[in-house]
């Protein structure tokens, strides 16, 4: 059953972390490696337009994307794209996961997206018709994971923003995830995941920090107040194996945005490896 679509959520506030650590994440890769491959394996369909009937119907984008836009407070990086794609200065379109990665990358790189939603993965093909190094796959994007690690080149970054439409996801993350590290243990990993009451994303931290997996540095907003028709998530996380930058550089940026959200929030990077189970519910 796949019937999550991001277009009713995108540019709202986990997409603002999540598509401002991908732009530093892409930046500081770059510069290490002349060439890579960046593997998208929930790729949606690349470019969400903020006009439409279902980005309207939820304004996600409001608290979110809009918000940092109209203050002008979007980090550097993501702040040239979005306003490369709003020319006239509103924001009326918010760039997806696969469509930041292939403009930010150079045109030997490689791009691969996996996408299973049929309407979803057609609104993709329209997103890159042409475009050169760009790969789009209609296939599971768990399997991918494991199946297309390493790249030839072994540089670059998966990047795996899931729905979470199934609970099990968390769990079947966790276990693709370690099977993608063992393939490839010097590949960086981005994962997005969202902080909800429910807690299902500590699951798959704590299957994480309990196998073998090193060097897994996280990234946390959470929002002071409980869940509301605003605000349906908690906060937002992103977990990075092999990130190419110290502790700080993430922190940074953590911390930037969580001072700009337009209600209080609060901002925390911290390395897995480092947490500890708590004996009483088994979870970090
Ligand atoms: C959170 S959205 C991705 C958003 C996108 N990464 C971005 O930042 O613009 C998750 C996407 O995963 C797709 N999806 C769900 N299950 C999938 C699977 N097993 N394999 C590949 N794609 C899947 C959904 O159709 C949806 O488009």
């Amino acid at each position: 059953m796949l019937s999550y679509q991001h277009i009713y959520h995108a540019g709202n506030f986990a997409d603002v972390q999540k598509h401002a650590i991908l732009v530093q994440l892409l930046k500081a890769m770059k510069l290490k490696n002349p060439k890579m491959t960046v593997i998208d394996t929930h790729a949606g369909r690349g470019v969400y337009n903020l006009e439409s009937e279902e980005a309207l119907k939820t304004m996600e984008f409001e608290h979110g994307g809009r918000h940092f836009f109209d203050h002008g407070t979007l980090p550097p990086g993501l702040k040239e794209i979005v306003a490369g794609m709003n020319p006239d200065g509103e924001l009326k379109t918010w760039p997806g996961s696969a469509k930041i990665a292939r403009e930010m990358l150079r045109p030997g790189d490689k791009l691969v997206c996996t996408e299973l939603h049929p309407g979803e993965f057609g609104e993709l093909q329209k997103t890159f018709d042409g475009v050169p190094n760009t790969e789009l796959l209609k296939t599971d994007g768990f399997q991918a994971l494991v199946d297309m690690v390493p790249p030839p080149e072994r540089k670059g970054l998966v990047i795996i923003d899931p729905s979470y439409e199934m609970k099990t996801e968390y769990d079947l993350l966790a276990k693709q995830l370690y099977q993608a590290w063992k393939k490839w243990p010097h590949g960086t990993f981005m994962i997005w995941y969202p902080i909800l009451e429910a807690r299902g994303y500590q699951r798959m931290l704590t299957a994480l920090r309990n196998s073998r997996v090193k060097d897994v540095m996280v990234s946390e907003i959470r929002l002071d107040g409980p869940p509301s028709a605003t605000y349906r998530m908690s906060g937002t996380g992103v977990a990075i194996i092999n990130p190419p930058w110290p502790e700080a550089a993430l922190d940074q940026l953590t911390q930037y945005l969580a001072n700009r959200m337009p209600i209080k929030a609060f901002g925390d990077v911290f390395w897995l490896d480092n947490m500890q189970i708590d004996p009483d519910t088994g979870t970090i």
